[in-house]
């Protein structure tokens, strides 16, 4: 059954780069974990790199005392990140590629790889009662194999599609990806790149019951503050998906 309301998790990663530019305590993520909430924010997310550039350990233990929606975890699939999840206990893990020198996260997982480790991962979390996501390309190969691998949902990359909205076959790949991954059972995500300039057509795309935004609403908070950011984009994703609240006349 498609989605009919689509919830929206706001990376605050992006809180966390400002404060490390200076190494002191602002702005604190925490902090904006509440605001993001206050404004109608469905979830957080944040994403843990092997580097720390942004997010630290210690804000991931105070996110899961302050979160009181929903945490969904970011982090590569690697021993140390898996039990650091474990012991956080966040609602949801995305796993996602890393490669510490790209300056965000610019692919998804490498399933053909070394699928049995992914699924090993995704076994622990499940385990230890947290939902798991992989990051994937949007792409219906893709989804297949996430399907194979057992997790519970994928997320589709929009990056390509964030960097030419205008291309139709950008869009397809990620409604074909959506479809497909839906007709197998899998909850679609999507996230990267999305703004209030080119969230309607994803937020309208039936399947997708979770968008991950950080950059550009942190971005926008700059200038008319992260409450009204959040609050701006809800609308829109609202405004995008009316078809679901009123569906058309016969
Ligand atoms: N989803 C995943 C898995 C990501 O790695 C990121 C970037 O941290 C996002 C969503 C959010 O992307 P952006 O900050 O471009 O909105």
């Amino acid at each position: 059954m498609p989605a009919t309301r689509q919830r929206l998790y706001i990376n605050i990663d992006h809180v966390a780069t400002l404060r490390q530019a200076r190494r002191g305590s602002e702005p604190d993520p925490l902090e904006a974990a509440r605001v993001c909430e206050n404004a109608g924010a469905d979830g957080i997310t944040a994403h843990l790199r092997e580097d720390r550039r942004h997010i630290q350990d210690s804000d991931v233990r105070g996110l899961r005392k302050v979160i009181k929606t929903y945490f969904n975890l970011e982090l590569a699939c690697v021993p140390e990140m898996l039990a650091i999840a474990i012991a956080a206990k966040p609602e949801q893990v995305t796993l996602v590629p890393e490669r510490r020198e790209e300056v965000t996260t610019e692919g998804g997982l490498d399933l053909v790889r070394d699928p049995a480790r992914i699924r090993e991962a995704v076994e622990r979390l499940r385990a230890a009662g947290i939902r798991t996501a992989l990051f994937i390309d949007p792409s219906v190969e893709a989804v297949e194999r996430s399907a194979e691998i057992g997790c519970d949902a994928v997320e589709l990359h929009t990056g390509r599609y964030s960097h030419a909205p205008a291309e139709s076959a950008r869009l397809d790949e990620i409604r074909h990806a959506a479809e497909r991954g839906a007709g197998l059972g899998l909850a679609i995500h999507a996230g990267h790149g999305l703004s209030i300039e080119n969230v309607r057509p994803v937020s309208a795309t039936r399947e997708i019951e979770e968008l991950n935004i950080g950059h550009s609403i942190v971005s926008r908070a700059v200038f008319i503050g992260l409450h009204a950011a959040v609050a701006e984009m809800k609308e829109a994703m609202c405004a995008a998906r009316m078809f679901d609240v009123a569906p058309p006349p016969p």
